[in-house]
Order: C-alpha cells, then structure tokens, then sequence
C-alpha cells in the first residue's frame, strides 16, 4: 500500500522513511513529486496545520498522506512560540535569530520556571478518514547555547533526566527520546494496526 508524505524537506523524509521501515509499505514523499504546492501552514495550532498539509495532499492525489507539524511550548511565556516556532523572530528567521530571541525572552526567568516541551502532531489523512497522533519531550531552556549537533532550538533545550541538550546528542541519540521519534511511533503503530 502507497502512502504520501506531506514533506519536500529530505533530511526529515530520511528520518521518517528510517522510522517506518519496519511498515510493509511504499511510501512516497512530495519532495519526489513536483506537481504539489507547499501548503501555507496558517492554522492556529499544530493540529490544525498537520491536519490542513496532510488533508489538501490527499484531496489532489488521492493516496492516503501524513503530515507533521512541531512546536517549541515554553511554559514561562505561555506555551510561545508554539505553532510559531519557525518564524518567532520574524518571517524570514534562522534558527540563531529564533535561539537567540529565546534566550532574551528568558533572560530573567529563574532556573526553577524554565520547564518546555517539543511537541509534534502527525496527521493521516486518507479515504477512511482523519487521524492524529503526538508526541512529546519535556525539558528545560538553557540560559546559553551548549553543543553544536542537529537543528534549531536544540542547542538551548536540555532534555529531563540528561543533563545534554540536544545539540549535544547524536542524532540516534535524540531520535530514540525526541517528540518526533515518539509521534512517528504511535503513527507506525496506528497503521500496523490498520493494515492487519
Ligand atoms: P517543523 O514543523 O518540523 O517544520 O518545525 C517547526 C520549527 O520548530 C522548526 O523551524 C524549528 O525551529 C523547530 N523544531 C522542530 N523540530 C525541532 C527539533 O527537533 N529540534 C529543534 N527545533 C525543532
């Protein structure tokens, strides 16, 4: 059985295809089709934007498809910058841009309030119907930037019970704890599930 993956990132289409090889299933990614539109992630909230790139794929080619969408949910600034992770400093930011509004934001939060959470929301869209699955990782913000590994806020997120930011894992490392790795579990399951 097909499945689409509602992604043209290839580092992410990589660590997915690795995570559901254990699946007896073909699965195509957007990167390798360019007939399909990136999808303007407006939603509200994560839910909303897996739901909408994973919905409108399917609509247009009719094989069941799956979508992600992540947030960095800090609970000092009200569970920001959530579904505005990518863009926090602006339209256009990189990830230092992003890290380092964070950092400012933070600046005089004591150590004590700094907890947060990654979370990702997978959405599978397909003739049956629409289903969504999470995942989470709980840690803290840093007051600097440690490490030098994987992607945007990793250098300033300590993961609960290690000691290490993430950017200072291995990505094997974080892929066995991450929100990502978690919510891409529960969607191998929800389709080992469906398809016996
Ligand atoms: P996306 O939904 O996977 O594109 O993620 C949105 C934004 O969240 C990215 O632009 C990153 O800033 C941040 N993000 C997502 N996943 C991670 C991660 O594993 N580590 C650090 N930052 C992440």
């Amino acid at each position: 059985m097909q499945f689409l993956l509602a992604t043209k990132n290839r580092d992410k289409v990589i660590e997915i295809r690795a995570k559901l090889a254990s699946l007896n299933i073909d699965l195509i990614s957007a990167a390798d089709r360019d007939d399909l539109p990136d999808v303007v992630e407006d939603a509200p909230d994560l839910e909303g934007n897996a739901i909408k790139k994973a919905k409108t794929l399917f609509e247009i080619t009719g094989i069941p498809s799956i979508a992600d969408d992540t947030g960095l949910e800090v609970d000092a600034l009200g569970g920001a910058p959530g579904v505005f992770s990518s863009r926090y400093s602006g339209p256009n930011a990189t990830y230092a841009e992003n890290v380092n509004k964070l950092l400012s934001e933070m600046k005089h939060v004591p150590s004590a309030n700094r907890s947060a959470r990654f979370r990702t929301v997978v959405a599978l869209v397909s003739a049956t119907g629409t289903r969504t699955v999470d995942g989470a990782c709980l840690g803290t913000i840093t007051t600097e930037k440690r490490g030098s590994g994987n992607f945007g806020y990793d250098p300033v997120f300590e993961v609960l019970g290690t000691g290490k930011t993430m950017a200072e894992m291995t990505l094997d490392e974080k892929n066995k704890i991450s929100h990502r790795g978690r919510a891409f579990q529960r969607l191998l399951e929800l389709i080992q599930k469906e398809l016996t």
